[in-house]
């Protein structure tokens, strides 16, 4: 049996709800065919498909990151403004595809009013520089009287956006990006621009570039490099990871959450180490703002066409128990993980798939609804003891991952309840395991909810004909004394345990 004890006083701090933020990048069908689809039955009069606003909106997401992703390296952003006729067409060099410049930066704003989220923009700091950077944060956040912002005015818009986070390009690390430089060199760069983009608005905050990838020779020293260049003048280290389970190895791959945390700790350490060297009060917070499981479908060559079928990976149980661990592990480090972003939202690597007339809900879909929806107050630290499975070249590693939000703000006529989120994950497909968990300090009123994600098949997904395959179905939770349940898993799975505090 795995125990797991807590007390509401032992906490990691307040969760920042930026955490469960989303991409969209103008990448394959993510934009075209999935968020904007004038052609579709589904699409309202401006051209957005309804039911991907009504599958996203509920997730409340505070921030969507846009426009890329590994696109913004060679995208000017003023292509994508003023009349729509009069855009130009262009040659996407990191998709190969053609890029019509029908959504630019206006659109995605009012998108992101539709779905109640913020815009998180990143720049393009791989062919461009400081002085484009320093212009689009002039043209959305800047009142009317200067060139950049009358531009802004006269496309429409009278009062400044006043879009808060900003990323300093994208993966600045890796070969494959347009513009691609050593640590040095993007420190400059990412120094100069922060810079001036402060220069213009002294309230936004900045998510400098780190590593892509833990495999990436650079690893760290790409971050520390920049970082200590630059710890003036950001506030975010940006971190990627993409799981792969491409040696079908579900035991190992089960346990991704190990590596998960395992990056989140390097730049835990990273981040004091370079405190420590500046001997600064300053802290810098970590932003996961690309996360998913990607591995099936790495088609990245849209062969100079419009809104190819790129990156459209099929998700199905095993990976939506991996994301869970992704948003557990985040939510455990509430006081380092300030923002996150699922990469992607629709068609590209995503929870959502679309067709001209239909919208398929993904595995993945389902605990990140939770975790969004539920997750909020104090991320609770976990004493938790329990058995251990074969994970494969891993090895010994805990059956049973966890997260535990305590939200007070809930208990409105009895100032001491509130409500307990409970996210376990059981990685080890060949057992039984059984839960106890106990919150010292409080006593439980009921089980508000009890939902999981199981198995056997740990292979199975959602299709067009068969929709609901993976959904969450009930879990069985017993309160076993005033302060204490309990509960057992059959199968690997994932779930989500609402309780009402007395
Ligand atoms: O999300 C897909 C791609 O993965 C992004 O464009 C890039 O940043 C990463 O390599």
């Amino acid at each position: 049996m795995t125990n797991i004890k807590l007390h509401s006083a032992y906490h990691a701090g307040p969760v920042d709800r930026r955490i469960f933020s989303g991409f969209v990048e103008h990448l394959g069908r993510c934009v075209y065919e999935g968020i904007y689809d004038p052609g579709s039955p589904h699409a309202d009069a401006e051209g957005w498909r309804v039911d991907v606003i009504d599958a996203i909106r509920p997730l409340a997401m505070p921030l969507m990151r846009y426009p890329g992703g590994n696109f913004v390296s060679c995208y000017d952003w003023w292509d994508g403004i003023g009349p729509r006729e009069k855009r130009p067409k262009r040659l996407d060099y990191a998709w190969r595809s053609i890029e019509s410049n029908q959504v630019g930066l206006d659109e995605f704003v009012r998108w992101c009013t539709r779905v109640n989220t913020q815009p998180m923009m990143a720049v393009n700091l791989g062919t461009r520089g400081a002085a484009e950077a320093q212009a689009i944060v002039e043209y959305c956040n800047s009142p009317a009287g200067t060139k950049w912002a009358d531009e802004r005015v006269r496309n429409g818009v009278r009062d400044p956006y006043g879009i808060k986070v900003w990323c300093l390009g994208n993966e600045m690390d890796g070969p494959w990006q347009a513009g691609h430089v050593p640590a040095e060199e993007y420190a400059r760069r990412a120094d100069q621009a922060a810079k001036m983009m402060r220069g213009v608005d002294r309230d936004i905050q900045l998510v400098l570039c780190g590593s892509s990838a833990r495999a990436m020779n650079t690893y760290m020293d790409y971050d520390r490099v920049s970082l200590e260049y630059c710890w003036d003048h950001v506030q975010f280290v940006s971190a990627h990871r993409y799981s792969s389970n491409d040696r079908n190895d579900s035991d190992w791959f089960l346990a991704e959450g190990v590596e998960i945390e395992r990056i989140v700790q390097d730049y835990r350490g990273l981040f004091n180490f370079v405190r420590a060297k500046k001997r600064s009060d300053k802290h810098v917070h970590l932003s996961f703002d690309e996360w998913n499981v990607w591995y099936k479908n790495r088609q990245g060559d849209g062969d100079w066409k419009q809104a190819p079928h790129l990156l459209e990976e099929v998700y199905n149980l095993e990976d939506a128990i991996v994301c869970a661990q992704y948003l557990s592990s985040f939510v455990r480090n509430a006081d380092l993980v300030k923002i996150a972003c699922i990469a992607q939202m629709v068609n590209v690597i995503g929870p959502l798939m679309t067709r001209s007339d239909g919208l398929l809900v993904q595995s993945i879909y389902h605990p990140l609804k939770w975790y969004c929806q539920h997750a909020k107050g104090k991320s609770l630290q976990l004493l938790i003891d329990g058995p251990t499975y074969k994970a494969g070249a891993r090895g010994d590693v805990p059956a049973i991952d966890a997260a535990v939000t305590l939200d007070e703000s809930t208990g409105t006529a009895d100032p001491s309840a509130g409500t307990l989120a409970i996210f376990l994950s059981n990685r080890d497909q060949h057992a039984q395991h059984t839960v106890s968990l106990t919150l010292e300090d409080k006593t439980f009123k009921n089980v508000i909810e009890a939902v999981q994600l199981a198995g056997p098949d740990l292979k199975l997904d959602n299709t067009w004909e068969h929709p609901d395959r993976v959904k969450p179905v009930p879990l069985d939770v017993t309160i076993t004394s005033p302060n204490t349940i309990k509960l057992t898993f059959t199968s690997a799975a994932t779930a989500m345990v609402r309780i009402q505090l007395a």
